[in-house]
Order: C-alpha cells, then sequence, then structure tokens
C-alpha cells in the first residue's frame, strides 16, 4: 500500500470511529435527558403512591374497592417479575389503552382512563426512567375479586361505557390553564377521587370535579368544581396553590386521608410552575 493511500484510508477509519463516537455521546446525553425527564413524569404521575409499599416499583400496595381488593405489581425493570424487556409500544397500550402484552384488559383500579390523556413523549420519558432503575425480583399479589369481576374480559365491555373520551386542549384558554388541565385530567389523575363515578365504577365526566361521596376506602371526598362556584369557599388562587404545595387550607387545617398520598408524592413534588397550573385551572373553573 501506498504511504498515502494509507494515510487516506487511517484518517477514514478514524473518522468513522469518531463519529460512531458522537453518535454514541449524543444517545447517552438524550437518554440521560429522558430519564431525568421520566423521573418528573413518574412524580406529576404518583405512580408511588401505588406501586411502592417498601421497596420502589415493587408494587404489593393493597387497594380496596367495591369491586374487589386489588394489589398493584411489580413495575420494576426485572424481566421476570417486572415489566423489564417490554418494549415502548407494549407500554403505551397499557398506559393508555388498559391493555398488557398478553392483550389481557387490566383493571380500572389502575388509572389508566386518565393516563389514556398522557402525551406519548411523556410516556416515552417515563419508561427511560423505570428502565432505568434497579430490578426487583418480587412476585405479583394475586387479587382478591370474585365473580363475574374475576373476568377480565368483561372489562373489554366496561371499557366501551368508560373510556373514548380523550383530553384536548381549550385553545380559548391560557398556556399554563391547559397545562393545569392536562395535569388534572391526564397524568396527576386528581378526577380519579374527585368526580363522581356511575354505577359500573366509570368516571361519571360530563359532571366533572363535583366531588364524590364515595371515594377511596369510602371516604367523602371534596368538590373541586360547583357550577354554584361554591366550590373552595372563596379561597384565592394563592390559597389553592398553597394547599397544593403545603397541604393546609386557609383556616389552617391539614388535608389528610387520601390526598396526604397526593400531597406526599405528586404535588408536593411539583415545580411551583406546575402547582401555579393546576391552581389557575382550579381557580378559572370556579370563578369565570
Ligand atoms: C391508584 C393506584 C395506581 C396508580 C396511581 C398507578 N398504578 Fe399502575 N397499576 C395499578 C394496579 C392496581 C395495577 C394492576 C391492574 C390489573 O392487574 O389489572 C397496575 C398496573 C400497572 C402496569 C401493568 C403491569 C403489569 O405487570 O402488567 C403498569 C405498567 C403500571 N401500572 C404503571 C404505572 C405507572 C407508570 C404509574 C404512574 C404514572 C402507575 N402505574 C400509577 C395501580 C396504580
Ligand atoms: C386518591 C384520591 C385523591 C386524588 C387522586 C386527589 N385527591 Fe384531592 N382530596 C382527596 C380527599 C380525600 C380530600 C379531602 C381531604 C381532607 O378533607 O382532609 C381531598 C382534598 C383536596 C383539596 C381540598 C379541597 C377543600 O375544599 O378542602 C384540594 C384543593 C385537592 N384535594 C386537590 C387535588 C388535586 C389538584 C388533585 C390532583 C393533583 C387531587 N386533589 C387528587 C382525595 C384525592
Amino acid at each position: 500500500m501506498k504511504i498515502s493511500n494509507y494515510v487516506l484510508m487511517l484518517s477514514k477509519v478514524l473518522l468513522l470511529a469518531l463519529s460512531a463516537t458522537a453518535t454514541t455521546v449524543a444517545f447517552a446525553a438524550s437518554q440521560e435527558g429522558a430519564i431525568a425527564r421520566g423521573e418528573y413524569v413518574y412524580d406529576i404521575g404518583g405512580c408511588a403512591s401505588c406501586h411502592t409499599k417498601d421497596t420502589p416499583l415493587a408494587g404489593g400496595v393493597k387497594l380496596v374497592t367495591e369491586f374487589g381488593t386489588f394489589f398493584s405489581p411489580n413495575i420494576s425493570p426485572d424481566a421476570q417479575y417486572g415489566i423489564g424487556g417490554w418494549s415502548n409500544d407494549q407500554f403505551i397500550k397499557a398506559m393508555r389503552q388498559g391493555i398488557s402484552p398478553e392483550g389481557e384488559h387490566y383493571y380500572p383500579a389502575f388509572p389508566y382512563t386518565s393516563y389514556a390523556n398522557m402525551q406519548i413523549s411523556d410516556l416515552l420519558d417515563l419508561k427511560a426512567y423505570l428502565d432505568a432503575q434497579d430490578p426487583v425480583s418480587e412476585p405479583n399479589l394475586a387479587h382478591d375479586v370474585g365473580f363475574p369481576f374475576n373476568q377480565r374480559a368483561l372489562l373489554g365491555v366496561w371499557k366501551l361505557i368508560n373510556t373514548g373520551h380523550q383530553w384536548t386542549p381549550d385553545l380559548s384558554q391560557s398556556e399554563s390553564w391547559n397545562r393545569g388541565s392536562y395535569l388534572a385530567n391526564g397524568p396527576s389523575h386528581c378526577t380519579q377521587c374527585h368526580t363522581p363515578r356511575n354505577f359500573t365504577g366509570g368516571l361519571q365526566k360530563d359532571t366533572g370535579m363535583v366531588g364524590n361521596k364515595n371515594g377511596p376506602e369510602g371516604e367523602s371526598v371534596p368538590p373541586l368544581f360547583d357550577v354554584n362556584k361554591l366550590a373552595f369557599g372563596g379561597w384565592s388562587e394563592e390559597d389553592i396553590a398553597f394547599a397544593l404545595e403545603i397541604g393546609m387550607t386557609p383556616a389552617g387545617d391539614f388535608l389528610g386521608g387520601s390526598m396526604s398520598d397526593i400531597l406526599e408524592n405528586t404535588t408536593g413534588k411539583m415545580t411551583a410552575q406546575d402547582i401555579q397550573a393546576l391552581a389557575e385551572y382550579l381557580y378559572t373553573l370556579n370563578n369565570s
């Protein structure tokens, strides 16, 4: 080989190696960005409230409903007991349609009727975050659900009645109002407790968050919206933001019950901007 040819070849190899490294570095950087964003999606989605009992993501949290008792599954990246090895598509289908990789319907104790409104980009970031966590090899606990609710196929009928309404932004409102509306109706699933349910256990979406006398564990959940403008009894937008961040009402009471999980794992971890967006949305609902 002539020296000049040799140099040419060598520089080509070097260039190739360099561009490969650049691609790897760029990929690693974008992955890191996705994981960091995904951690925040995990927080605003309140996943920890239901999937962390002791060990993060291992599940085992007991959820008592009038249809039976459910135990949340392991969503760590463990290949045997968790969701390790799921493709992005399988994850998105589980989160937005409530369908498992085996094609079975999930119970709505998993609030996918809210997660159905999540943006795909948020879900992909969330998946990157989950994939980057430690796998936990803990098996799932079986749900304790009697006939006929133990027939997952029936959930197909339930879905016909209770799903299909997709959240869309309201272009007549501000960007932050829409962010608040997205959080409440999507990832942060405020509607799951503050909206009453029909006899099948689905959300009565047309009434909005008017409160639910029969909320989780039989507890009464106050309204976040009232057609007569009586929800919140005159709280200012700042009062709402303060309650979501600190958990204290203007009267000096601390919010408790199942709202304490939300304060700890969801709103308590939100940026000031997202708290403000939620407060703006809730305030405007009741004052316009
Ligand atoms: C209110 C409780 C609750 C919250 C909040 C919740 N989940 Fe779940 N999740 C469940 C239950 C219960 C199931 C099991 C449903 C079933 O077996 O049909 C489940 C199932 C799942 C599954 C399917 C697992 C499998 O092995 O098939 C995934 C994935 C999942 N959840 C992810 C999440 C993520 C991510 C979040 C946060 C954005 C989240 N969940 C928030 C209760 C919850
Ligand atoms: C798991 C069920 C649950 C979810 C999900 C939930 N809440 Fe609540 N919320 C409650 C309960 C129960 C109370 C009553 C707490 C009390 O009186 O101590 C409450 C109280 C409140 C209050 C006080 C209202 C008042 O008039 O005193 C606000 C504000 C509130 N929630 C906002 C939200 C927002 C915003 C979200 C979504 C980020 C949300 N909640 C999600 C159960 C829930």
